[in-house]
Order: structure tokens, then sequence, then C-alpha cells
């Protein structure tokens, strides 16, 4: 009997060992090996591709690059850029190529490119075209994430308001982004404006107009009263407001709450400014802007220049300036809680 457990013990002790030596020939080096790598070596399939394109002499057979791998299939492919290729580090994007391609042609390093990929290239916002400026950005600004590095980039805030602007092509979009870096043409005034309800001397677009009266009905029930004081204004409308602010208090400080002409939201017809006439001394109390805060997105309007946001918006806090963006974009900008100019960057431009 003592001899039968002694040969159990000695087969079992060689099927361990059996298996102990494939998991070591097997799976070790995918364990272990390079992070640039899923396997450890080319498949015979890849060594055909790399001897087609004549570039063993260009790298090291004998460690694996999961970059190299996807270039050497890739229609992306440039031999001048197969040391890129096989140093940087693998992410799974659909262009990692052509954008490996596109910054070493802009002189990027290697270690570079690594640390654009790593850290922006995995958003939704992620432009090719400002890789660079991600990273310059990001050394100034390390309290902000990743995410708003992309985001703020995108929207041109590292550089100075009004510079690099931008004509906006569909001017009367519902989502149109007038800020101090895009604009409207000094021409343009939106089709199907209409009188605002309670104050026929203001007009917004049609859409824009009927939610501004569901809203007022809504507040009143509510035991707030709110009328417009300005709607739609025309560029010509908007300069003469501009140069007087300017005459007054300087260009700097008007600059933090009046858009020069072509750069105001009004002009698109989408935005009122309110006053509760029923208070005397500012355009509304603290009471009122609670009620607005909380409520004007069940009528598809947003605080268009929120507290705080001055180095994004451009603009002093305005609790009197709503922007009509519709109900569901109006819910999630307020779920949120971010400014329009970033909730366009992430999920309304094109
Ligand atoms: N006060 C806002 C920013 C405008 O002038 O359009
Ligand atoms: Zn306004």
């Amino acid at each position: 009997m003592k001899l039968k457990y002694k040969n159990i013990f000695i087969f079992l002790l060689i099927i361990i060992l059996i298996i102990f030596t494939c998991y070591l020939l097997f799976f070790k080096d995918n364990r272990f090996g390079d992070k640039n790598s899923d396997k450890s070596a080319y498949s015979s399939k890849s060594l055909k591709q790399i001897d087609k394109l004549n570039i063993k002499a260009n790298i090291d057979i004998d460690k694996y690059s999961k970059t190299l791998d996807k270039a050497i299939f890739s229609n992306d492919f440039i031999k001048d850029n197969v040391s890129y290729y096989e140093s940087i580090k693998y992410v799974d994007n659909d262009n990692l190529i052509s954008y490996i391609n596109i910054l070493a042609k802009d002189g990027l390093a290697i270690n570079e490119i690594d640390e654009i990929f790593q850290n922006f290239l995995s958003f939704n916002n992620f432009e090719i075209e400002n890789a660079q400026r991600y990273l310059s950005y990001s050394y100034k600004n390390h309290d902000l994430s990743n995410q708003d590095i992309v985001t703020r980039v995108n929207l041109n805030l590292d550089k100075d308001f009004y510079t690099d602007t931008k004509r906006i092509e569909d001017q009367g979009n519902i989502y149109a982004l007038v800020n101090k870096y895009n604009y409207v043409d000094m021409d343009y005034v939106p089709k199907n404006l209409k009188p605002l309800f309670n104050i026929s001397s203001l007009k917004m677009v049609d859409v824009a107009a009927d939610a501004y009266e569901e809203f007022v009905k809504g507040a009143k029930a509510d035991g707030y009263t709110f009328i417009g004081t300005t709607a739609y204004r025309s560029a010509t409308w908007q300069k003469q407001l501009y140069d007087s602010y300017v005459n007054k208090d300087g260009k700097d400080a008007a600059d933090r709450y009046s858009a020069r002409p072509g750069y105001s939201e009004h002009q698109l017809g989408y935005s009122v400014d309110l006053n509760d006439p029923t208070f005397t001394g500012k355009r509304l109390t603290d009471k009122d802007y609670e009620w607005i805060k909380n409520n004007c997105y069940k009528y598809g309007f947003i605080i268009r220049y929120p507290e705080n946001k001055e180095n994004i918006t451009g603009y002093m806090h305005e609790n009197w300036h709503l922007r009509y963006v519709g109900k569901d974009v109006a819910e999630k900008i307020h779920e949120m809680d971010i400014t329009f100019d970033e909730y366009y960057d992430l999920y309304l431009k094109k």
C-alpha cells in the first residue's frame, strides 16, 4: 500500500511540473513582457510583412512592439517613421498610426507623443491639430484634469480673448456658440424673429420667444414676475452699447461685461436679459435668481454666464442673461453644471 501512495505522489508531482513548465513557456513572456506588447514576438505573418517592407535592419526584431505591428499593416505606414512606431506605446485608437505621422512631421519627440497619447487621446473631443497645445497647456495648468485641458484648448482658452477668431458657419443654429473666439456677420439678422408676448418691442427667434412665454408664465405661477429688458440686438446696436461702456469704464473693464459687435449672443436672437419689475435697485433679487437657476432649464434656458466661470465664458457672472438651447440640452447643462462653451465642445460641435 505504502508503495502505491508513493507512486501516486510521484505521478502528481510530474503532472504539476509539466503544467508549470507549460506556464513558463507559453504565458510568462506575456505577463512579464514589455508594456508595449501583448505578445512576446512577431507572428510569422508580421515577419513576412517586415521582410516585404524591407525594414528588418531598422528595427529590433527580438523586441516586440504592438504599435509597429499595427503600423506595418496600416495604409498610413511611412517607412521613415519606423523608429516612432517601434518606440511609441500602443494605444487603442483607429487613427494611431496617422496621428504618429502627423506629430512626427511636426517635429515632436517620441516621449512627447507618448505623453500626448497617454494623457489626452482617450477623450472624445481630442483633436490632433491641438495635440501640442494640450501638452503646453498642461505644463502651465497642473490643477486642471486632462479632460479639462482638452476642452479648454479646443475652446482656444490657451490664447488671449479675441485672438484667432472664427466666423460661425451656421449662424441660425439653435446651438451656435458665440463667444470671444467665434463671431457672427455684422449684417446677420436671424430669421423668424417674433415679438415677446409681454413686451412687444423685444424680439427673439420664434421657438425661443415661445419658450420665454412659458418660462415667464411658469415663474408667475410660482410667485415670480419677470420681464425681458433686451433680447435680439443687431450688431450696430451692440456697437453703440459697447462703445458707450468703453467710454464710461475703459476697454478692459467693458470687455468683462459687454461683447464687442459681432460677438454678442444677443445677435443670435436666442438670448434674453431679465428684470424683476416688482423690485427696484437691482435687476433681480437673490431669491429671483435662485428660482431662475433651479427652473430655467425646464423651459429650455440656461444661465449663459454663471458664477466663477469668467475664465471660460469670458464674462463676469450675469444672473439675468438666459440663452435658449432647448429642453434636452438645457437639462443636461443644468445637471452637469458646466458652461455652454464646454458643453458645446464636448457634445455639440460637428
Ligand atoms: N453682456 C453680454 C456678454 C453681451 O454683451 O452680449
Ligand atoms: Zn445679455
